[in-house]
């Protein structure tokens, strides 16, 4: 979101100045042999330090937890995931490497392929913006942060002293997408087709606008899908279709760059305590959506009385990664024509040691 030239030239001041941390550590004691929820706070109940920011679950998983929601996926939820495999049809839920094209973002330079003829084989070398297509938010993306001064910076569970340990010469690991593509993602996803939703109420929408989705639609959405009351279960990703990729495709290559210079707003989740509400009783392991931001562009609301966006509370308060623009275009008809909402899906990303994002080589199982 933010000029790269302005982040490197802040950067080599930012040693200097003091880190919000560090903040003593307060940690949930879980006995996981008997209920890994025994103890597990309510939305209300969150900060579990008043000191710490808005809505965080730092300690929630134990003072130096670094898989923050992913916890939420255990063995027994993956065998139970697996037990929605039914018709042995495989989505992969990514786009090409180079859509959108141009980048969201004029920082963000779209795919390099060079192609390297060997004597008697060919390589192929890749430089990539992590942002640009289908994308795993890591937690050392998105920090809590004061009107996105970098001195304010506060990743999950504060296990980043400074920013120097992201973008510095000698980044830390804490937090790296290693963490994450070492865990082993798999899943029971649980799709919300929100725009075919709007499609059948006859609800005009434009997905280019900050059309703000919340948590009574998505209910609504639950019932049209005729989902049952308990439709959610701890270790679910919640993906939602919001129609962004669908419109997306319809756009001539004119159209494509125009929406870089109109300044890309789009739909997406509405940024409020409500939505936090809804999604932290659900236990997560994570969001996506079709969507650039998973949240809408307007990227900034009060929550709990500070200006924040989800992607804060979600990445660095929950240890929660986004997953955007998921491609579920071939997915959702099939979907529908099972009347059936969730799925079997697997993430692996890229084992980048201290690295921010990734494709998410997402793969949907029906
Ligand atoms: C919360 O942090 C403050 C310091 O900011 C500390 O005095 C207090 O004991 C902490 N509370 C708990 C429950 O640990
Ligand atoms: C999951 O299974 C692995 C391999 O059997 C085992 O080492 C691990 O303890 C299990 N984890 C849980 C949370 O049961
Ligand atoms: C951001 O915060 C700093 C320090 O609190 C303040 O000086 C500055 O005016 C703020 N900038 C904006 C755009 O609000
Ligand atoms: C939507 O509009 C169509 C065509 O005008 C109509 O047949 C249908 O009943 C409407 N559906 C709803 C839910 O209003
Ligand atoms: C793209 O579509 C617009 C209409 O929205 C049209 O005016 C324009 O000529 C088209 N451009 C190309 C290259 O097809």
């Amino acid at each position: 979101m933010k000029n790269a030239g302005a982040v490197l030239s802040l950067a080599v001041a930012a040693a200097a100045y003091p880190s919000m941390g560090p903040y003593e550590r307060v940690s949930r004691i879980f006995d996981r042999s008997v209920d890994l929820y025994a103890d597990w706070p309510s939305y209300d109940q969150l900060p579990l330090n008043s000191s710490y920011p808005t809505k965080a679950a730092w300690g929630v998983w134990g003072a130096d937890d670094q898989l923050g929601a992913l916890n939420h996926i255990t063995n027994d939820t993956i065998l139970a995931a697996s037990q929605t495999i039914q018709d042995g049809l495989a989505f992969p839920l990514n786009l090409r490497l180079d859509v959108p094209d141009p980048p969201s973002n004029a920082a963000r330079k779209p795919l390099s392929h060079l192609y390297m003829p060997q004597d008697g084989y060919t390589d192929d070398v890749l430089v990539m913006n992590t942002q640009i297509s289908t994308q795993f938010d890591g937690l050392r993306h998105y920090p809590y942060s004061t009107n996105n001064s970098v001195y304010t910076y506060q990743w999950y569970n504060d296990l980043i002293a400074d920013y120097e340990d992201v973008i510095g010469p000698k980044p830390t690991e804490a937090l790296g997408l290693q963490v994450s593509a070492e865990k082993g993602i798999a899943v029971r996803a649980v799709l919300f087709d929100f725009a075919g939703w709007m499609d059948a109420t006859n609800q005009t929408f434009d997905p280019f606008t900050d059309f703000q989705i919340n948590p009574g639609q998505l209910d609504e959405v639950a019932d049209w899908q005729n989902m049952p009351e308990d439709w959610s279960q701890p270790g679910d990703m919640l993906i939602i279709r919001t129609g962004w990729v669908r419109q997306y495709n319809t756009l001539n290559i004119t159209e494509r760059a125009l929406l870089r210079v109109q300044n890309w707003p789009y739909i997406g989740l509405e940024a409020s305590d409500r939505t936090l509400r809804w999604l932290w009783e659900k236990k997560l392991s994570l969001i996506g959506a079709d969507n650039p931001a998973v949240e809408s562009s307007s990227f900034i609301a009060e929550i709990d009385g500070a200006m924040r966006n989800l992607h804060q509370v979600f990445i660095g308060g929950w240890g929660m990664s986004i997953v955007e623009f998921l491609y579920l275009e071939e997915l959702v008809p099939a979907m529908h024509s099972r009347n059936r909402w969730n799925f079997f899906l697997t993430i692996q990303n890229l084992n980048v040691v201290s690295g921010i994002a990734s494709p998410p080589n997402a793969l949907a199982i029906l």
